[in-house]
């Protein structure tokens, strides 16, 4: 089991722990695809969990809802117009949930609310499933997807290309953490926030490191991985005509890829096809996009059973 009773960042992991689970989630593949239920089959047994959800989704919110099933839990789905911090204060609807369900998994917008409810209610076991700051599950997925590819990601180098934003921060924490190198290609005003930035900065120990660049074709120059996302994030719609212009420069396209090398292109989804990466290249023999959504499941599956399940 970990030492955090809630998943809000996964610096709420440490190195070891993250390791554990990415292997606990490989165990879980490998069960799934022969057929067998037998590992963590009955880790959720009579506990709810609350999925509430202020954004979109279609990968986060169906896996979710498969991983509680297959670890014989069982998923409400508290309706949008919960309206958390309108209807009622955050730390109420965190405070009533807490007399129900054993687990809540939260996309919302800013990273102080979730860190708001998960503090209002400390019984329950609280899941980041993406904020305006960061994209955890996305990351624990991501990692497992590069596991199978390269094995010990030791020394490897992944680039993300474009915005410096949740689903680029988690996963450099996460990489950084494995011993990784990250390179992030953005344009200027699009870099992680300095006070992110110097956390990041503190993970890039042990070896790993994490350049920070304007330039896409240098950052991708022998990468094991380049890594994009939307431009635009859910959220902040109003900026996308002035956002297009701006990353114009950052799509990865196969000339990008060539100058990449053999790297596998990676990206979290839904894609804006034709804005950060071509069709080409997201239907081409180097992408496992694909992997990295079917991992979502295997690697939250592990999480919940490590964070809030009961021992087999
Ligand atoms: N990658 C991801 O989180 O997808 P959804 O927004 O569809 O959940
Ligand atoms: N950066 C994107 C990720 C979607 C999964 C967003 O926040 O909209």
């Amino acid at each position: 089991s970990l030492r955090t009773q809630h998943f809000v960042s996964l610096c709420d992991l440490s190195p070891g722990e993250l390791a554990s689970l990415l292997q606990a989630a490989l165990v879980l593949k490998k069960e799934r695809a022969r057929g067998v239920r037998s590992y963590g089959a009955t880790a959720l047994k009579g506990q709810h969990v609350a999925l509430l959800f202020e954004k979109p989704s279609l990968r986060t919110r169906c896996t979710f809802e498969i991983a509680v099933r297959e670890l014989g839990g069982d998923v409400i789905a508290p309706p949008q117009d919960v309206a958390m911090g309108e209807r009622e204060p955050i730390a109420d609807v965190a405070r009533n949930l807490e007399r129900w369900v054993s687990g809540v998994v939260i996309r919302t917008f800013a990273q102080d609310r979730l860190v708001e409810f998960a503090t209002a209610a400390p019984r329950l076991h609280v899941v980041n499933a993406l904020t305006d700051e960061e994209h955890p599950c996305q990351a624990l997925a991501d990692l497992l997807t590069l596991h199978e590819q390269f094995g010990d990601l030791k020394g490897h180098t992944v680039a993300f290309v474009g915005d410096g934003n949740n689903v680029a921060t988690s996963l450099t924490q996460g990489a950084l953490m494995l011993g990784m190198h990250v390179r992030l290609a953005t344009p200027a005003g699009y870099e992680f926030v300095p006070e992110m930035e110097s956390q990041l900065r503190d993970l890039a120990r042990h070896g790993a490191t994490l350049e920070v660049s304007r330039d896409a074709r240098a950052a991708v120059n022998g990468v094991s991985a380049v890594y994009t996302d939307a431009w635009t994030s859910m959220g902040q719609e109003a900026e996308a005509q002035q956002r297009r212009k701006v990353f114009a420069p950052f799509q990865v396209n196969e000339a990008l890829m060539h100058a990449a090398g053999d790297a596998v292109f990676m990206h979290c989804l839904p894609a804006h096809r034709g804005e950060e990466a071509t069709d080409e290249v997201m239907d081409g023999p180097a992408s496992i996009i694909y992997d990295q959504a079917e991992n979502r499941l295997h690697a939250q599956k592990a999480l919940l059973m490590l964070l809030m399940g009961r021992s087999q």
